[in-house]
C-alpha cells in the first residue's frame, strides 16, 4: 500500500429512484428485501452462504462444511462438496425446459448471426471435452486458451471445466512474449487457439502468435496446439503438435460424463497486473466461484427467462468469465456474444445490435460509452436515438469509475430513463460483483457504485486497518471471506498473502487496492481510484512496473518511469518518461524514437500497453537517495505546474526539461 487516497468523491447530489415498472418485478424486493438478506448474512454468515449454495447450484455430493478458516487467508468453501461447473451450466438446462432455448446468439464481425441452443452447446462442449481427453488432457492439467470472441471460445472454457482441466484464457491482444510467460508460469500442457481473429473487417493473427510464443522457448510442457478454423487464413502447422478443432471433434461422442471435482478445485487461472513484478495468476475455485457468478446474474442483473442479455466484454478478462462463459449459462440465459468492435462498420454497431436481437440487458464499460458519445457528437447518424432501443430494460457498467456525465447520457439517451443502471464494482480477484446498486431496489447516484451486495462485508479503513467514518476517504477492504474470492496466486502463495492480506491490516482483511469514500448520509461507496501503481486504461488493468520493465529491456533505454494521467475517453492514459543511453533526442528524432519505443512495448506486452506519450529527459527527478519521485511526474504528465514540496529533489532542473514532449 503506497498511500491512502483521501480525495473526496464527486459531490454528486442527484438521486434516481428505480423506475416503477422495474420495481414491481425486481428479483430482490425493495430495500426491505435487500436489508433482510444483509441481516441474514450478519446473523448467520455460514448459514446464509450454505442456503444459497444449496439453492443455486447442483451438487453431485453435498458439502459438509461451509467455510474452513483454519489456514486463513487460504479459505476453503463448501468442503466435502463435489460438483461440475459445466454440468451446472449445460446439463441442468437440458432437463429444466431450456433444452431448445437459445443459449448464444453469435453476432459475427461481418454482421451475420447464428443461434446456438442449450442442446447444441452441450453437444459441442461434450465433443470438445472428449477431444481433449483423446489427447491425454486430464483433470488438474492447465490449458491456455488464446482465442477471440466465439462460440468455440466459450465451448473451450466449458470443455476444460467438464474434464476438470484448469484453463487460463489469455486475451487475444497480448503479445507472443506475454503469452509465453503465462504458458510457462501455468505449466500448461496445451494451447487452444484459432487460425486468425476477425475484428473490424481485419484478419489478425492468433495461431502465428502462438507459434512465435512457443518458439521463444521454455514451453516444453506444451504437447498440443488445437486450432479453431475461423477465417481460413494461411497458418503454419507443426506435425504431431497441432491439430484442427474440427478434426479433433470429428469422431467424438456427444456424451461426456462430467468429472466431479471438489468445490475448491481450480476452475481457472487468470493473469492480471499488480503493482510490482510479473502478472499474477489469480486462481479461482469451482463451487464458490460459480455460486456467485450465478447469483449475481439474478441479483445484479435481475435476469429473467425472457431476457436477451449482452455483455460486451472479452473472454480474455474476468468479466468474460463470470458474465459470459459461466454466469449466464448457469442461469439458463440467452446471451449475445459479439465478435467485433464497437466502431465497425460504424459507431452505431452496439445500438444496431441491441435493436437487431432485442437485447433487454446490456453491460459495457464506461470507456465504450464515452467513445460512443464522442462518435455521435461527430456523426449524429450513430446517435442511439436513431435506433429502436425499446427492448432494453437494464443497463450495467464495469471496469472503471463512470463519470456522472457519461452516466447521465447512458441513462437518458440509451436507457430512455426507464432502465436502471448497475454500476458494478469488482475485480479479477473478487470473481464477481461486490458493490453495486440492485436494480429496482437501490436509488441510484451517478458515479457511485452505492452499496455492497448482501454477504459482502466491504468497509473503508485507514492504513492501520481501523474503520474511518463516512465522509472520510480510505482504503477499501472486505472484512470477511466470500465464496468467489481469489484462492491464491498460482505458484506464489506468499505473494497472495502480502498482496491481499497484508500484516499491516491484521492479515485477515482483503485489500482491494482501491481507495474509496462513503457518503456521509447514505453510506454509498464511491471508488476514488487505485492506491497502488496499477493503471486502468479503458478498463484494462496494467502495472506501471511492467511497462517500465518492457521499456528498459530495449537496448536504447537507460531508465524509464511510467505514470497514469486522466484521459477523457480512456479514463487514464499511459505517460512514460525515458532516459536513453544516448544523448536526449529532440524534434523529429524524439518523435521517431518515441514511435519505436511504443511499438517495442506493443511487442513486449501487447498494443494495450503502448504509452500514449513518451517524454525524453537527461535524467528523472530523484531524491538524494536515488528514488524516482513519481508524484512529480504525475503532475508533469497532466501538464500542471508543480506546487508541491521539491526540497528533497536532487536535480530540480530536470523538471523544466520533462514539462513537455521533447
Ligand atoms: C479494478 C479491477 C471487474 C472486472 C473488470 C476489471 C476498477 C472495476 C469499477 C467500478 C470504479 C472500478 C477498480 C478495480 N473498477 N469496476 N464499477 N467503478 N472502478 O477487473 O482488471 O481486475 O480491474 O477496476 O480500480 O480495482 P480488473
Amino acid at each position: 500500500m503506497s498511500s491512502t487516497t483521501t480525495q473526496q468523491g464527486p459531490q454528486e447530489t442527484r438521486v434516481f429512484n428505480p423506475p416503477e415498472a422495474f420495481v414491481a418485478q425486481a428479483t430482490v424486493s425493495g430495500m426491505d428485501g435487500y436489508n433482510a438478506l444483509c441481516a441474514e448474512a450478519e446473523a448467520d454468515y455460514e448459514g446464509f452462504w450454505a442456503r444459497l449454495a444449496n439453492e443455486h447450484l447442483s451438487w453431485q455430493t453435498p458439502f459438509t462444511r461451509t467455510l474452513n478458516e483454519d489456514d486463513a487467508p487460504f479459505y476453503k468453501w463448501f468442503e466435502g462438496g463435489k460438483l461440475n461447473v459445466s454440468y451446472n451450466c449445460l446439463d441442468r438446462n437440458l432437463t429444466n425446459g431450456n433444452a431448445d432455448k437459445t443459449a448464444i446468439i453469435f453476432e459475427a464481425d461481418d454482421g451475420k448471426s447464428v443461434n446456438v441452443s442449450y442442446t447444441e452447446l452441450h453437444e459441442k462442449v461434450c465433443k470438445f471435452a472428449n477431444g481433449l481427453k483423446s489427447r491425454g488432457i486430464k483433470k488438474g492439467d492447465r490449458v491456455i486458451i488464446y482465442m477471440s470472441m466465439s462460440v468455440e471460445g466459450v465451448a473451450a472454457m466449458q470443455a476444460c471445466a467438464r474434464i476438470g482441466a484448469t484453463h487460463s484464457v489469455v486475451f487475444g491482444g497480448f503479445s507472443a512474449k506475454s503469452l509465453q510467460e503465462r504458458i510457462i508460469d501455468a505449466g500448461a500442457v496445451a494451447v487452444i487457439t484459432a487460425d486468425e481473429q476477425l475484428r473490424g473487417g481485419k484478419q489478425l493473427p492468433l495461431k502465428a502468435i502462438v507459434d512465435e510464443a512457443l518458439a521463444l522457448g521454455g514451453c516444453d510442457t506444451i504437447k498440443d496446439v488445437i486450432v479453431y478454423q475461423r477465417t481460413g487464413g494461411n497458418v503454419g502447422f507443426t506435425e504431431g503438435r497441432d491439430i484442427w478443432l474440427h478434426d479433433l471433434v470429428a469422431d467424438q461422442s456427444a456424451d461426456c460424463e462430467p468429472e466431479w471435482v471438489d468445490a475448491e478445485h481450480p476452475l481457472f487461472i487468470l493473469y492480471t497486473s499488480g503493482s510490482t513484478g510479473t502478472p499474477k495468476g489469480v486462481q479461482h475455485s469451482s463451487g464458490g466461484y460459480l455460486l456467485w457468478a450465478a447469483l449475481t446474474m439474478k441479483w445484479s442483473f435481475d435476469i429473467k427467462p425472457g431476457d436477451v442479455y449482452w455483455c460486451t466484454a472479452d473472454i480474455g478478462w474476468v468479466t468474460g468469465h463470470s458474465y459470459i462463459a459461466y454466469g449466464p449459462t448457469a442461469v439458463g440465459a440467452t446471451q449475445v456474444i459479439f465478435e467485433g468492435v464497437p466502431t465497425y462498420p460504424n459507431a452505431g454497431r452496439f445500438w444496431d445490435t441491441v435493436a437487431k436481437h432485442k437485447v433487454s440487458i446490456f453491460y459495457t464499460a464506461p470507456t465504450a460509452i464515452r467513445s460512443l458519445i464522442k462518435a455521435s457528437d461527430v456523426d449524429p447518424k450513430v446517435h442511439p436515438k436513431n435506433y429502436d432501443l425499446s427492448s432494453l430494460r437494464l443497463l450495467g457498467t464495469v471496469g472503471e469509475p463512470i463519470n456522472p456525465e457519461a452516466w447521465m447520457w447512458y441513462y437518458t439517451q440509451v436507457g430512455g430513463e426507464r432502465c436502471p443502471i448497475v454500476d458494478t464494482f469488482w475485480q479479477t480477484e473478487t470473481g464477481g460483483h461486490m458493490i453495486t446498486p440492485l436494480p429496482g431496489v437501490t436509488p441510484m447516484v451517478p458515479g457511485s457504485c452505492t452499496l455492497p451486495l448482501p454477504g459482502i462485508m466491504a468497509a473503508i479503513v485507514d492504513e492501520a486497518g481501523v474503520d474511518v467514518p463516512n465522509g472520510q476517504g480510505g482504503i477499501l477492504v472486505v472484512k470477511r471471506p466470500w465464496p468467489s474470492m481469489i484462492r491464491t496466486i498460482w505458484n506464489n502463495p506468499d505473494r497472495f498473502k502480502t498482496s491481499y492480506f497484508p500484516d499491516e491490516l491484521g492479515g485477515k482483511m482483503y485489500l482491494a487496492g482501491d481507495g474509496a469514500i462513503r457518503n456521509k448520509d447514505t453510506g454509498y461507496f464511491t471508488i476514488t481510484g487505485r492506491i497502488d501503481d496499477v493503471l486502468n486504461v479503458s478498463g484494462h488493468r496494467m502495472g506501471t512496473m511492467e511497462i517500465e520493465s518492457a521499456l528498459v529491456a530495449n537496448p536504447l533505454v537507460a531508465e524509464a518511469a511510467v505514470v497514469g494521467r486522466p484521459d477523457d475517453t480512456t479514463g487514464e492514459s499511459i505517460c512514460a518518461f525515458v532516459v536513453l543511453k544516448q544523448a536526449r533526442p529532440t524534434g523529429d528524432d524524439a518523435k521517431k524514437l518515441a514511435l519505436e519505443l511504443r511499438n517495442w512495448v506493443g511487442k513486449e506486452i501487447g498494443p494495450i500497453a503502448k504509452p500514449k506519450e513518451i517524454r525524453f529527459g537527461d535524467n528523472l527527478p530523484k531524491t538524494r537517495s536515488g528514488k524516482i519521485m513519481r508524484r512529480l511526474l504525475r503532475v508533469l504528465a497532466k501538464g500542471e505546474t508543480i506546487t508541491q514540496d521539491v526540497s528533497t529533489l536532487e536535480n530540480p532542473a530536470i523538471l523544466e526539461q520533462l514539462k513537455e514532449a521533447s
